[in-house]
């Protein structure tokens, strides 16, 4: 049975690393899991203002790109000690759709240049998603420390870490079929 699989990168740069991440995710998941990053290029910074006035077309595709899903990935960078304005931007978005990411399975993941990977920032993005009601996967978590050295054109050359991904991808889908 396939399942679809929404992922938001909070991260707006061609070159990023943690788009790489949920690239090898989709490479190493499942057969029958498809993976679709939805680009926050295009979204408005959050104003209840804009949101009132008739919601822009970026957000309505959100929202139908959520509501069309099965479970999401949330990727994102550490910036400064928690998860990228980007990512909350699109968070805060979706969040305003209807109760779309209630009971929605979730799982997320993040890299960084750093020792420790980017971890308290996947800790602050987990407190949002259970605050959201998503059914968050409690583990395997992916914090891939030291990134830039296992990426070579744009690939994740790190056998080990590849593994691990498609490790947290098979965990990720039995998780989903619990929901289904
Ligand atoms: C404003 C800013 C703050 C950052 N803060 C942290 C941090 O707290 N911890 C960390 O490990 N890396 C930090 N970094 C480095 C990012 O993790 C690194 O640039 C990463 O590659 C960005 O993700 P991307 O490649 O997906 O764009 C920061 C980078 C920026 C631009």
């Amino acid at each position: 049975m396939s399942i679809k699989v929404l992922a938001l990168v909070g991260s707006l740069r061609k070159g990023s690393l943690n788009k790489v991440l949920v690239q090898t995710a989709a490479e190493e998941a499942p057969a029958g899991m498809e993976i679709t990053i939805f680009p926050l290029n295009d979204l408005p910074l959050y104003n209840t203002d804009v949101e009132t006035a008739g919601l822009p077309e970026s957000v309505v595709a959100l929202h139908e790109a959520i509501k069309n899903s099965d479970a999401m990935i949330l990727a994102t960078p550490e910036y400064n000690g928690s998860f990228s304005g980007v990512l909350k931007n699109g968070i805060d978005w979706a969040s305003r759709g209807g109760g779309i990411l209630a009971k929605k399975p979730v799982v997320t993941m993040g890299g960084s240049p750093g020792a420790l990977g980017g971890t308290k920032a996947q800790e602050h993005l987990r407190a949002v998603c259970l605050h959201l009601g998503m059914y968050l996967l409690p583990k395997p978590t992916v914090a891939v420390p030291h990134f830039g050295k296992k990426i070579e054109d744009g690939k994740l050359t790190d056998d080990q870490t590849r593994e691990f991904i498609g490790g947290q991808m098979a965990a990720f889908e039995e998780w989903i079929n619990r929901f289904k």
